[in-house]
């Protein structure tokens, strides 16, 4: 299920304290392989010119630069392109304040263009769907990439809490991993990601990433076992959600162009 909350505003203001990093396996592990997978996606195509939209503080932009293509990020806070620069000054990756609503660039520009955990922020994916098409080469590619909250993970976190519930045990005050945060205007699930296409984007592949991830037992079981049966265990789960991104921790997709869309920027 596919639920907009009540707030598709701009948010301009994502501050670096927003996301505080866990240092738990499952998330280190995570973290790592969804940023590496990405930047081999990126930089598929020697040279390429890649945007990263909605891109934080950079750092992919960064790796994808330092990798010998043109990279160009952008990012609707100030702070996050204050906090990148501050970090890897030297970096060849521009950074410009945007919105992916609206991208400032002409058609075709891109040979990749990539969203890592972002889409769920935008007031209007679909509007940033639409742009994301426009800026591609005809033969480009879009990838995404968005938590999944109806992954097992989310399922099974709210099975528990249900259960808790009935028999009367305290909530947390905080919010549950399961629950859409504050900061989303929707909530990423598989549904959601195939319905993102609109006329000038097709899916061209749709992969899962991770499973169990923020589990309590899961996450207590990776802590506690060897680093080498921790590494195990994370990858042999990842090898399964590949083929199951409903059931995933995070969705990776892959659009491209449809006819449509190639005619839409050529004939504009
Ligand atoms: C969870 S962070 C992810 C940042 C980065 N992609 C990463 O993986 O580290 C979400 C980012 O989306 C940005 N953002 C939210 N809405 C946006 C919009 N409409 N246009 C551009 N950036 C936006 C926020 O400022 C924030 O930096």
């Amino acid at each position: 299920m596919t639920t907009a909350t009540t707030k598709p505003a701009f948010d301009l203001d994502y501050s670096i304290d927003d996301f505080v990093p866990s240092e738990r396996r499952d998330s280190q592990y995570l973290y790592r392989a969804l940023e590496d997978a990405m930047v081999e996606l990126a930089t598929g195509v020697p040279g390429a010119r890649v945007l990263d939209v909605a891109c934080g503080t950079g750092k992919q932009a960064m790796r994808i630069a330092a990798r010998g293509c043109t990279a160009v990020g952008i990012e609707a806070s100030a702070e996050m392109i204050g906090v990148g620069r501050w970090l890897q000054p030297q970096s060849e990756a521009r950074m410009l304040r945007s919105l992916a609503e609206s991208l400032p660039f002409a058609d075709g520009s891109f040979e990749r263009v990539i969203c890592q955990g972002s889409l769920d922020h935008f007031a209007d994916p679909h509007a940033f769907m639409r742009e994301a098409a426009r800026v591609l080469t005809p033969d480009g590619r879009l990838v995404i990439a968005l938590a999944n909250f109806e992954g097992l993970s989310c399922r099974l976190g709210r099975l528990v809490d249900a259960t808790k519930r009935r028999l009367q045990r305290p909530r947390p005050p905080w919010r549950l991993y399961w629950e859409t945060p504050e900061d989303h205007n929707v909530r990423g699930d598989l549904p959601f990601v195939r319905s993102l296409g609109g006329d000038a984007l097709v899916l061209e592949r749709c992969v899962g990433m991770s499973m169990f991830w923020l589990f309590g037992p899961y996450s207590g079981l990776l802590d506690a076992l060897p680093e080498r049966a921790a590494g195990a265990l994370w990858r042999a789960l990842d090898r399964a959600a590949r083929s199951r991104p409903q059931h995933a921790d995070m969705i990776i997709s892959t659009w491209r162009r449809t006819e449509a869309g190639t005619c839409q920027t050529t004939a504009g």
